[in-house]
């Protein structure tokens, strides 16, 4: 498919005005996870439900930008973390691989300070690089991705990614990432599940 021209972007789909405390864009779709959708990931089950008897909090939104769904064409989202911890997790994303596996994924930090967890799918090596004001955190294709906030305000960012990517969640739905972030007497620390 062709990639998406000039004459044919509304005005929201060529400029976005975002708002990275709020993590509104004018004009984007927006998406809400929860606590409840969030069921299983977490290393201390005992320290989830006790969260979850205390209600279903908001833990991140995105809103998207889609503009095109051509071969060039890129899509980007506004990520908003909520501080906060199960056991000694930091709250996080669900975390995913692309559909279209080769697909790579530029995250740039805005505010609040977290990390992101990086796993080669084919390896299994993870890494774990800061994400906040100041960093940019390149995904390569073929890379499971989620984000965590390890501070104590709303963590911020943008990930953009091409049009064809796509979010495959069922791998870490079915097994998780292999390694956690979770605070070690207040520094974020990688380890194995
Ligand atoms: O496309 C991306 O990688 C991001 O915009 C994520 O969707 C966002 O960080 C939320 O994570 P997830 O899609 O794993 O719930
Ligand atoms: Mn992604």
């Amino acid at each position: 498919m062709s990639a998406t021209t000039l004459g044919s972007l509304d005005l929201n789909l060529l400029l976005g005005r975002f708002d990275a405390q709020k993590g509104t864009i004018l004009g984007a779709s927006r998406t809400e996870r929860r606590l409840s959708d969030l069921d299983g990931i977490f290393l201390d089950e005992s320290a989830y439900r006790a969260a979850r008897a205390l209600g279903d909090a908001l833990i991140y939104s995105v809103e998207a930008v889609e503009p095109g769904a051509g071969d060039g064409d890129l899509h980007y989202g506004l990520g908003v973390i909520q501080p906060g911890r199960i056991g000694q997790e930091y709250f996080m994303t669900k975390g995913h691989l692309h559909r279209w596996r080769q697909a790579a994924e530029l995250y740039i930090g805005l505010s609040g300070s977290g990390v992101m967890l990086l796993e080669d799918e084919a390896t299994g090596e993870s890494r774990m690089l800061p994400l906040g004001p100041g960093c940019a955190v390149y995904v390569p294709g073929h890379t499971g991705h989620r984000t965590a906030n390890t501070g104590t305000t709303p963590l911020s960012y943008i990930g953009v990614y091409p049009a064809r990517a796509g979010h495959d969640y069922g791998v870490y739905a079915s097994r998780n990432f292999r390694c956690a972030v979770v605070d070690d007497a207040g520094t974020p620390k990688m380890i194995k599940r």
